[in-house]
């Protein structure tokens, strides 16, 4: 996507590789709206550090640093002993694997640079095809996303009011997006929608992240407290909801998304609005069988006890809200059952969620 920087529009991809420094570069999400600013990422233990302190987020975003961040690892090792470098990327594989739990991207894109990789029959040879399964999944999340768009544009009629949760956007992957993608498509089709952006305590990424996306591209928008959706529906203020996810079970059309996505399903169900989830391949798990099994993050009591900004003069900051004394419980997601769930959009179509197992041929990529 096309970001103005310094007074220049430019485009930036969300997650790329410097192989000169084996560095990963990511855009600092922790600091937009307010500062746009790229920073090369050294090893693997800051990559997986970067993904936990959130730096990156957002399901494919997170996969394809995980991809690259096994491949600066695998590249930083000396030697030549086959047996020595296969049990670092073990090492590398579990600490990237270990930064953020819930999203199955990071496995998903991880599992594919090993698989490359066991094609090499030495040292230099693994680090070289780990760098390019890597790049490979970077490239077919921007690909995969593209899909998404035209897959789902037909849903976005003229004049539609279309809620959105969290960011789900170019941002939470390497470009384009999931849940944006067909808002993006239709746009560039040249078709009128308004975007309203759920704020998505506690970090906020609706507020900051998804809105300063739809702004940067010119898309009609406004951020909404997450209590004003059920109003907004009730007053036939919205007309469709598409939101991304972090794990679909392919198994039963469960969807792991941000924390309040359930919520805004239910709502959605009550007042007959459509309700869609827009997925890559790597987004899909196959092998759990129930929601109960996802691993849900819990992050810190922070989050919830009080907020970033900037101050006045400029300043990041983060300002207390809750009582002091209070702690408070910060489950990062929930897990929205398929009979919530209009479609699924994919890169191959929209499924409905029951519909991934039979259609998993179609479904892996
Ligand atoms: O905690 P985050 O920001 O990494 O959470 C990920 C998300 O932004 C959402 O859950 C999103 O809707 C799915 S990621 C494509």
């Amino acid at each position: 996507m096309k970001v103005r920087h310094k007074g220049r529009l430019e485009p930036y991809k969300t997650v790329s590789f410097d192989p000169t420094r084996n560095a990963v570069l990511l855009i600092d999400q922790r600091l937009l709206p307010h500062r746009f600013e790229v920073v090369a990422i050294l090893n693997y233990r800051a990559t997986a550090r970067a993904i936990k302190d959130m730096v990156v987020r957002g399901a494919g975003a997170i996969g394809a640093t995980a991809g690259f961040g096994l491949a600066q690892g695998a590249r930083a090792f000396r030697g030549a002993n086959l047996e020595r470098f296969d049990a670092h990327c073990a090492m590398v594989f579990r600490t990237l694997k270990e930064a953020r739990p819930t999203a199955i991207d990071p496995v998903n894109a991880m599992n594919g640079v090993l698989a490359a990789m066991a094609a090499g029959d030495t040292v230099e040879a693994k680090k070289a095809l780990a760098l390019s399964a890597a790049e490979e999944f970077a490239w077919n999340d921007v690909k995969h996303c593209r899909e998404i768009g035209e897959r789902g544009v037909p849903l976005i009629k003229p004049g539609m009011r279309i809620l959105t949760h969290c960011n789900a956007g170019w941002l939470a992957f390497v470009d384009i997006g999931s849940a944006t993608a067909p808002l993006y498509a239709a746009h560039s089709r040249g078709i009128k929608f308004h975007v309203f952006c759920d704020e998505t305590r506690p970090r906020c990424q609706g507020a900051s992240l998804t809105a300063w996306e739809l702004a940067q591209e010119g898309i009609s928008h406004q951020v909404i407290a997450d209590n004003a959706a059920g109003f907004l529906m009730w007053r036939g203020e919205i007309d469709l909801v598409i939101v991304g996810s972090d794990r679909v079970l392919g198994r039963t059309g469960e969807v792991a998304n941000k924390i309040g996505t359930y919520t805004k399903a239910l709502l959605a169900k009550r007042h007959g609005i459509p309700f869609y989830v827009a997925i890559p391949f790597s987004t899909i798990d196959w092998e759990m069988h129930g929601g109960r099994d996802i691993p849900i993050e819990e992050r810190s009591e922070e989050e919830v006890c009080g907020a970033w900004g900037v101050d006045s003069n400029g300043q990041h900051t983060y300002v207390r809200i809750a009582n002091p004394t209070s702690g408070a419980r910060n489950p990062g997601f929930d897990v929205t059952p398929p009979d919530l769930i209009t479609g699924i959009i994919t890169p191959r179509g929209i499924f409905k969620p029951r519909e991934l197992w039979k259609n998993r041929t179609k479904l892996k990529c």
